[in-house]
């Protein structure tokens, strides 16, 4: 299918990533119906859609009225038959194997024989979780970064049996939206922006972890620094700019000092075995008590919307 064959859109799971997907693809203009397991999970996908929705208004990214708008586009339900007639179906359920396996057999066999298929997986593996779908050229993964409505990058994953046409659809799709999708050609793990993340991570930790500097300056390092032009530069890119020759003679004495090591960090480890999970907990390398935590995310995306008009125009 062709992604301007897509108009009506299936959206499982009414968490996070999944209500927010909802009212991104109905303010696009696109049928949507949201299904979750237990009203209860719907109600909370009711609250995420109107607080996004709120924020958005509010800094002018979005009109009173499109939200009204997408409002008659968007149902919600717990009845997965719902999916019968759908274009495209997104999966955002539990990050659970077994889990996401159970569900795409059984919705895989009621959607319509030329729907799309996605999952919005962290990392899991795109052709595993298609083992029991009978028609897997039509399965890929769609992955988002959260906060979904403000982050442009969609990765699109191709699993082993992915068809070229499929990928190329859902790339399109997420063009329509005004996002910024990549392919990922081989379904490895990470795909590409986790692959980036955790290898960043593991030098954060590493360098705190030495004693070479302080968590909150290796975080200003990357905010006013790397993250600054990253945002406007790829570190491919980077290179060509700044000469292959100073980077390879860096990198004759760099690369060997740093971190290589399989294992979890050892901070990231000790936190999760205290059980300080960072803001949802109030406590993980930084203090988010008393109400601090809600300021960081209201900071965060303050500064996503700034980034957003100042990167991309969104709402035209
Ligand atoms: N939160 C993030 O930062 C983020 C970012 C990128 C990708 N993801 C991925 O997106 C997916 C969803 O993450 P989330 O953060 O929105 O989770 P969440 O826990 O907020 O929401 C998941 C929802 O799925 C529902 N669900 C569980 N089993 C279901 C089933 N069989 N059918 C229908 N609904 C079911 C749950 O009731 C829940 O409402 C996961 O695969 C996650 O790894 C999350």
């Amino acid at each position: 299918m062709k992604s301007e064959q897509i108009k009506k859109i299936g959206i499982a799971g009414a968490g996070t990533m999944g209500a927010t997907f909802a009212h991104v693809f109905a303010e696009s203009g696109y049928t949507v119906v949201l299904q979750d397991i237990a009203e209860e999970f719907l109600e909370r996908g009711r609250k995420i859609i109107n607080v996004n929705q709120n924020n958005l208004v509010k800094e002018g990214l979005l009109t009173e009225d499109v939200v009204k708008e997408s409002h008659t586009r968007l149902s919600y339900t717990t009845d997965i038959n719902a999916f019968e007639d759908v274009d495209f179906i997104l999966e955002a359920i539990v990050e659970k194997l077994d889990i996401k396996q159970e569900f795409w057999a059984k919705v895989s066999r009621l959607v319509k024989k030329s729907a799309l298929m996605a999952s919005n997986t962290s990392g899991l593996s795109i052709t595993q979780i298609a083992k029991d779908i009978a028609d897997k050229s039509r399965f890929a993964g769609m992955h988002w970064w959260n906060p979904p409505h403000l982050i442009p990058l969609v990765e699109v994953i191709k699993g082993e049996e992915t068809s070229d046409e499929t990928a190329q659809s859902l790339i399109d799709l997420a063009r329509k939206l005004n996002k910024k999708p990549v392919l990922v050609k081989k379904d490895a793990p990470g795909f590409i922006g986790n692959r980036l993340q955790y290898a960043l991570l593991r030098e954060a930790l590493h360098i705190v972890d030495e004693g070479i500097a302080t968590a909150q300056d290796v975080d200003d390092a990357m905010k006013y620094g790397l993250g600054f032009r990253y945002a406007g530069l790829g570190p491919i890119e980077t290179v060509d700019l700044g000469g292959i020759d100073v980077f390879n003679n860096v990198g004759s004495y760099l690369f060997r000092a740093l971190n290589n090591s399989p294992e979890i960090p050892k901070k990231l480890r000790e936190l999760y075995e205290q059980g300080l999970y960072g803001i949802k907990t109030g406590r993980g390398f930084f203090d988010y008590s008393g109400g601090k935590g809600e300021e960081a995310l209201r900071k965060r995306d303050a500064h996503f919307v700034r980034m957003l008009k100042c990167l991309y125009k969104r709402s035209e």
